[in-house]
């Protein structure tokens, strides 16, 4: 069931066309990735889905059965801290959970809770600015969760969090969407979207590429595995006609010692088995193998013709 419809939604600045035509359906309960490079227009798109900017053309739509009240359901987790820096953890969480006009046993549950669930209460008392950058982050989740959105929009939640404070995020970003809310992303980390989204928008220059679930556009747009062989020595260019022969792959591409070895659906495992003992038997010896399975960053690559950076 869509929650939110974007229709052919098009954003010019001046002259300049920031979107155009975009359409997407964003479903419930969906963990909503979108994609592209710098300029893309992911913010932009994302300011006009949260209505604080409005679409040349085109139109959003926004349901829950009937058409709902998006003020009162929608959040956004910014990239920059919400918090005030001179104030303690809980005096953050009192303050936001007031402006949300909670108050009494209502609002102490709700930030006892929060702090709870997002590791945070340890440092309930500790001044903002004496948090680490990821705990920070975590305590922009908490305020953005105080008013209980539906849908919750993160921009690049997680630049700059080392792993384990990033594997926390996708956990918690989960348990988010198992207590059925909607989370709308962006992100430039291609292993992010694949981890965590269940579906992905791809935009390049204000325009949709495609959107998808990243299994189907690595299995539509990813390539297929390429198996690696790293030989001792140079590999005579004799043998390369030798070796497409012997494993019946034309496709094998042979660079100084490296053998690149595309895995065929059927048989391709024997066959790797197969080349390796003729390797062998021709006296080559294997340094390493390895295997590339495709992935989200080959999708990026093979729509944009960009490399996506993953250092941000
Ligand atoms: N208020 C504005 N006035 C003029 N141009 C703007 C404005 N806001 C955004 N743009 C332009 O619109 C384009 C899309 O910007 P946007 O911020 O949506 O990209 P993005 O995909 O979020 O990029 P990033 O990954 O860098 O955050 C950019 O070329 C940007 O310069
Ligand atoms: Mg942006």
């Amino acid at each position: 069931m869509s929650i939110i419809s974007i229709k052919n939604v098009s954003k010019n600045y001046g002259q300049k066309k920031v979107l155009d035509s975009v359409s997407l359906e964003i479903e419930k309960g969906e963990i909503f990735g979108l994609l592209g490079s710098n300029g893309a227009g992911k913010s932009t798109i994302t300011k006009i889905i949260l209505g604080l900017e409005k679409p040349t053309s085109g139109n959003i739509v926004y349901y829950e059965g009937r058409q709902i009240n998006i003020k009162e359901k929608l959040t956004l987790v910014p990239q920059d801290i919400a918090a005030y820096k001179n104030f303690s953890v809980e005096k953050n969480l009192e303050f936001f959970a007031s402006i949300s006009g909670l108050s009494g046993d209502l609002k102490k549950n709700k930030i006892n809770f929060l702090l709870n669930w997002l590791n945070l209460n340890e440092f309930r008392k500790t001044k903002t600015s004496f948090l680490s950058g990821g705990y920070q982050r975590l305590l922009n989740i908490a305020i953005s969760l105080i008013s209980d959105p539906e849908i919750i929009f993160l921009d690049e939640p997680t630049v700059g969090l080392d792993p384990l404070m990033r594997k926390m995020f996708w956990d918690k970003i989960k348990e988010l969407r198992n207590q059925g809310k909607t989370i709308i992303l962006t992100t430039h980390y291609m292993d992010e979207a694949q981890n965590l989204c269940t579906k992905i928008a791809l935009l390049k220059k204000g325009k949709l590429l495609t959107i998808g679930k990243p299994i189907d556009l690595i299995r539509e747009y990813g390539g297929i595995k390429v198996t690696v062989l790293k030989l001792t020595s140079m590999i005579l260019d004799d043998d390369l006609p030798k070796i497409r022969a012997a494993i019946n792959n034309r496709n094998v591409i042979v660079r100084d010692k490296y053998l690149f070895v595309p895995v065929e659906q059927e048989h391709g495992f024997e066959k790797i088995v197969a080349l390796t003992q003729w390797l062998i038997s021709r006296g080559y010896s294997i340094d390493y193998s390895t295997t590339k399975e495709p992935d989200l960053e080959d999708v990026f690559l093979q729509l944009t013709g960009e490399k996506m950076k993953t250092d941000n």
